[in-house]
């Protein structure tokens, strides 16, 4: 009877407290594997996105970098663009086929937090056994989308993401997981503007539909968390 009172409370607190929403690293290096589809509305084709993305993350400085390798689902090859974000200057550097274009961006760098809205969905194993990733589980709506997110439990590093429902003007799903993260920055010469785009072509001015519309879905599809 003494022994239950006792570890009864015990068992409680380590179980069954809800953590707290928490943020990773400020800087970080890593892998996205993204999978997903969306369809215009009114539109009955949808596009598949098949991508790995490399990124460098600098929350302090307000830098994103991005290598992302997009499976073009068309001709099936793999097409690879840089995407550089300078948050301070309110400016995407994208770096394709030996060019480079910009873009004004006017939205302000996503803190690299479990977004204020999601609810604590509880605590799960990923694997088995003594090597098994504890990881938290945080779900809900983040601006019209049902995200779903998954962060280490120890020190919160992202694990896995979904999110679907309406962005922009596209119903879609979109799923990420999280690879060979690191807490710091091992290139930092890649967040400074390359020396191609000093003089870099305005996306704006003349109007290149297609690379903005790739654009536009890096943005829409990453906007939840971290980016
Ligand atoms: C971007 O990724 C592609 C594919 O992995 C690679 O070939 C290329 O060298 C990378 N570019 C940079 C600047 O890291
Ligand atoms: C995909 O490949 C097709 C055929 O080569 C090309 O016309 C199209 O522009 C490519 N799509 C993108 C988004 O680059
Ligand atoms: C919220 O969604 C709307 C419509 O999709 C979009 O215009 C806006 O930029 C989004 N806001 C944020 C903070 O992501």
């Amino acid at each position: 009877m003494f022994t239950l009172a006792l570890v009864l409370p015990l068992f409680v607190g380590t179980f069954g407290q809800t953590p707290t929403r928490c943020c990773y690293s400020h800087k970080f290096d890593g892998v996205l594997m993204e999978t997903g589809g969306s369809l215009s509305l009114g539109s009955t084709t949808p596009s598949i996105a098949d991508a790995t993305i490399a990124i460098s993350y600098d929350f302090d400085e307000k830098v994103l970098w991005l290598n992302s390798s997009q499976l073009n689902t068309t001709s099936g090859a793999w097409e690879s663009m840089i995407i550089l974000r300078r948050y301070k200057e309110s400016t995407e550097y994208i770096v394709k086929n030996g060019q480079c274009y910009s873009v004004r961006i006017d939205h302000p760098i996503t803190p690299p937090c479990v977004p204020d809205g999601l609810d604590y969905g509880g605590t799960f194993l990923f694997g088995s056994g003594d090597s098994a990733l504890k990881v938290n589980n945080w779900r809900g709506n983040n601006n019209g989308t049902t995200v779903s997110i998954n962060v280490q439990a120890s020190d919160c590093t992202p694990v896995s993401e979904s999110i679907y429902g309406i962005v922009g003007t596209e119903n879609s799903v979109t799923s990420y997981i999280f690879a060979n993260l690191k807490p710091s920055l091992s290139h930092p010469a890649r967040m400074q503007r390359p020396a191609i785009c000093a003089h870099a072509i305005q996306l704006q001015a003349v109007g290149k539909r297609g690379l903005e519309e790739m654009v536009e879905h890096i943005d829409s599809a990453l906007v939840p968390f971290f980016l």
